[in-house]
């Protein structure tokens, strides 16, 4: 969780090197507050990290792709809940 002065500003939920949910809160987006809480992500798994992230979500493979992920994987979205296409995105140290 990244906060300022105690407000919550967003989270990270990392299990096994997999990113689950990256979330900055919308007032908060562009200053920085992602790229923190990558960064400590990479501190608990720094021989790489994982996530999905729908194809459509613009904005956030933008960041993914300055913050050294790859585009890994794309997919039609059949094999998931939201029948949405995504795309697997990896970083390596
Ligand atoms: C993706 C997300 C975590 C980024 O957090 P953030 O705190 O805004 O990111 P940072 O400030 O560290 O980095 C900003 C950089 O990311 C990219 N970026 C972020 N939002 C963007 C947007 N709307 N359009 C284009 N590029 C964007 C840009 O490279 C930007 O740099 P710039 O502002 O100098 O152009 C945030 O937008 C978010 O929580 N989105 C909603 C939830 C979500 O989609 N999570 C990811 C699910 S896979």
């Amino acid at each position: 969780m990244a906060d300022e002065d105690g407000a919550p500003l967003g989270f990270v939920i990392l299990h096994g090197g997999v990113i689950e949910h990256l979330y900055v809160q919308p007032e908060h987006q562009r200053r920085g507050v992602g790229a923190a809480l990558l960064a400590r992500a990479r501190a608990v798994s720094p021989g790489g990290l994982a996530l999905w992230c729908f194809v459509r979500n613009r904005p956030a493979r933008a960041f993914y792709a300055r913050e050294g992920f790859i585009e890994a994987e794309e997919t039609d979205g059949s094999g998931n809940e939201e029948r949405e296409p995504d795309v697997r995105l990896v970083w390596r140290a």
